[in-house]
């Protein structure tokens, strides 16, 4: 029997450090390893158009969406969808695109944190080649240990060889994850939030200044904002809708959690306009970090996933002071990778203490754990399972690996499916007294997001739904 809906009782001490926490949790590994990676393959400037476009019209009205659930709703994300329907004379069923987010959550942080344990090792934390490295007097060659692009290539074969070492790396990650959820919402979430993010604006900044200086900037803005159209395809603008959704971290509640922790004052739609905003201009600087440094030593930008992890730490070591650099590079994912992980276990955490009446540690270890055993099959995915394939019965999954099974699965199928639902319950069933006072915006304002979200929304992501389960009607 499902308990009445308890509210947490935490929250945010101020409006600052609710955007600090929410767009920590929106900058991560999306924006420096995927958004780069896409925009190489798709061509650059016509892509990064529809992206940005993506996350105005579609993705900024669904944010606001979310946090408005979580402000009314004061609990977790089923508990608050299920207090707005209540207000709405809506169905209570609405709650279960609060149930399918949270599952995306603890679904994408078992993957989430294999990945993030990579970048420890490029870090040179872990693998043996840091304290070499300290040994023979270069403390940052740790993360640029290979001399050529073979060697280099040899690298990120033998670390997806060695399950043992990715074991290590991944329990490290999510064991600094629980940690930090385990100690709340205010001394865990929102203190490294405040300590992390300045620290990754200041080297996200350097990085920037670095790759202006060093590397081939006119060739990356060219890159990166001169469209062309002909490589515009409906597979581009389906990956560059996804991509919106997954930076913006819609699809999986985080924002009507991270929502419910709001006590007091409105604002809501500025405070949403400022966490799209930053979250594409940290893709934007990512993008203008890295192909300046690709492009001075003439590398392939289209490289695909390894453009951060194999064609980037070749580039960094060809470049002055590339291994510094290079080390702080991954210092920077890391950062973005931790404020991002933290909400995706604080959703089903919430729902534990909210819905079950957990207490918060057991619900952050119940979760925590549960994702750090579903990330072993993902590691091992890549070694000993290398030829399971867990949806392998359905040609879109077909050849896919563990890992990129429930990264698709999330991504082409959860997400937009919690954005559609989400998109229909504000568009259609939310009381509109209950809207406007909620979010105290312009009456002009009001009427564009409704508009969007009842509208646009539905309609937009509806087509990626359906394009992305079955990419042969686009052929
Ligand atoms: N937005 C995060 C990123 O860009 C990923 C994420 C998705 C985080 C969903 C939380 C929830 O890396």
């Amino acid at each position: 029997m499902v308990a009445t809906t308890q509210t947490t009782g935490e929250g945010w001490s101020s409006r600052s450090a609710f955007i600090l926490a929410a767009v920590g949790a929106a900058v991560g590994l999306g924006n420096i390893w995927r958004f780069p990676t896409l925009a190489g393959e798709s061509g650059g400037g016509a892509f990064v158009i529809v992206y940005i476009a993506c996350v105005f019209l579609l993705g900024l009205p669904l944010v606001l969406s979310e946090i408005f659930i979580g402000r009314v709703g004061q609990t977790d994300a089923v508990g608050s969808i299920r207090r707005v329907a209540a207000q709405s004379h809506a169905s209570p069923g609405w709650s279960i695109f609060g149930a399918i987010g949270a599952v995306a959550a603890f679904l994408i942080l078992s993957f989430y944190s294999v990945v993030a344990g990579w970048v420890l090792y490029y870090a040179g934390i872990f693998g043996g080649d840091f304290v070499q490295a300290i040994t023979a007097g270069e403390p940052f060659r740790g993360a640029l240990a290979g001399e050529n692009q073979e060697q280099i290539q040899q690298r990120l074969s033998d670390m997806f060889a060695s399950p043992g070492l990715l074991l290590t790396m991944h329990l490290f990650f999510m064991g600094l994850t629980l940690f930090i959820v385990a100690r709340g919402v205010h001394s865990g979430i929102e203190k490294a939030a405040t300590y992390l993010m300045p620290a990754f604006f200041v080297l996200l900044v350097g990085l920037v200044l670095y790759g202006a200086i060093e590397g081939d900037m006119g060739d990356a803005i060219a890159f990166l904002f001169t469209p062309d159209w002909s490589k515009l395809t409906p597979e581009v603008m389906n990956s560059a809708l996804g991509q919106a959704l997954f930076s913006l971290s819609l699809g999986v509640a985080g924002l009507i959690t991270y929502g419910s922790y709001i006590k007091e004052g409105s604002g809501l739609g500025s405070t949403s306009a400022m966490i799209a905003v930053a979250d594409t201009c940290v893709a934007l600087l990512a993008g203008l970090m890295i192909f300046p440094i690709v492009f001075a030593v003439g590398l392939d930008p289209a490289a695909g996933p390894t453009l951060v992890f194999q064609t980037l730490p070749f580039a960094f070591q060809a470049m002055p002071g590339g291994a510094l650099f290079g080390f702080l590079f991954f210092v920077l994912i890391l950062v973005a990778a931790v404020t991002s992980s933290i909400s995706l276990l604080e959703v089903p955490t919430a729902y534990g203490i909210g819905e079950r009446g957990w207490s918060r540690p057991k619900s952050t270890l119940i979760f925590g754990g549960g994702a750090f055993v579903i990330g072993i099959f993902c590691l091992l995915g890549y070694n000993l399972w290398a030829d399971v394939r867990p949806l392998g019965f359905w040609s879109l999954f077909a050849e896919t690996d563990i890992l990129d099974t429930i990264d698709g699965f999330t991504g082409k199928v959860m997400l937009p499916l919690v954005a559609l639902l989400t998109a229909v319950f504000i568009g259609w069933k939310a009381d509109r007294n209950l809207l406007r006072a909620t979010t105290g915006l312009s009456p002009w304002a009001f009427g564009l997001w409704r508009f969007l979200i009842a509208w646009l929304c539905p309609i937009a992501v509806t087509i990626i739904l359906v394009t992305g389960l079955f990419p042969s009607i686009l052929t």
